[in-house]
């Protein structure tokens, strides 16, 4: 990635707390990883999303109904091709220090996982910090559903910081999309799928 895409990246968040931007990770990249991610559900490698802090996890399909399977970072053998999600995860460890360096975060590591959200699925209005877990800092979203149409639903809406029953503004989840937030900030949620709905989605925390 070039300075300028991080330049405009960081201005979005210094500005207004998010940032979305179309194009920032090259189109062969977004193909490859929605291709691990379908093989990986095919395989039948995710399991349903749970919510609630971490010893208290509860699957409600009302509030959440999307499935996940966290990245894998396993670089392959020698001599094979990196995989997709080792390339993702390279060039999020580029974004994480260049976010140290703007904004001293203190982020220390990242999480990552894939979403599907089957047709009938979302996500209710929620913040990506639980009470007592400080530790996630920065939201990303990365949308990879390919020939996405806007009859297709599951947008991200995205609610005033300071009135989060107004909605602020509302994402077409359009593949190559990246999104990214201040996750103690942004009450957001997801609208019902209406076709299915893939995407990265993680977090720059700030523990070790
Ligand atoms: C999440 C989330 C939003 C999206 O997984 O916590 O809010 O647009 N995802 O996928
Ligand atoms: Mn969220």
């Amino acid at each position: 990635m070039i300075d300028r895409e991080y330049d405009a990246l960081f201005r979005d968040l210094a500005e207004q707390g998010f940032s979305c931007r179309d194009g920032v990770l090259p189109p062969d990249l977004i193909h490859d990883l929605y291709e691990e991610g379908l093989r990986a559900w095919q395989a039948g490698d995710f399991s349903e999303a749970r919510v609630g802090p971490p010893q208290q996890q509860r699957r409600i399909p009302s509030i959440r109904g999307d499935s996940i399977r966290w990245l894998d970072d396993r670089r392959g053998e020698a001599g094979q091709e990196q995989t997709a999600q080792s390339r993702f995860l390279d060039w999020s460890e580029t974004l994480r220090q260049a976010l140290n360096q703007h904004f001293f975060l203190g982020l220390q590591r990242s999480e990552f996982h894939f979403a599907h959200y089957a047709p009938g699925a979302g996500y209710g209005r929620h913040m990506d910090q639980h009470r007592g877990q400080p530790h996630r800092r920065i939201t990303l979203i990365l949308y990879l559903t390919p020939e996405r149409s806007p009859e297709d639903g599951g947008e991200l809406c995205l609610f005033h910081p300071e009135d989060p029953d107004r909605e602020w503004l509302r994402v077409e989840p359009e593949r190559g999309r990246l999104v990214l937030f201040r996750s103690e900030l942004l009450p957001h949620s997801v609208l019902p799928a209406r076709r299915p709905r893939w995407s990265l989605t993680g977090w720059f925390r700030n523990d070790p």
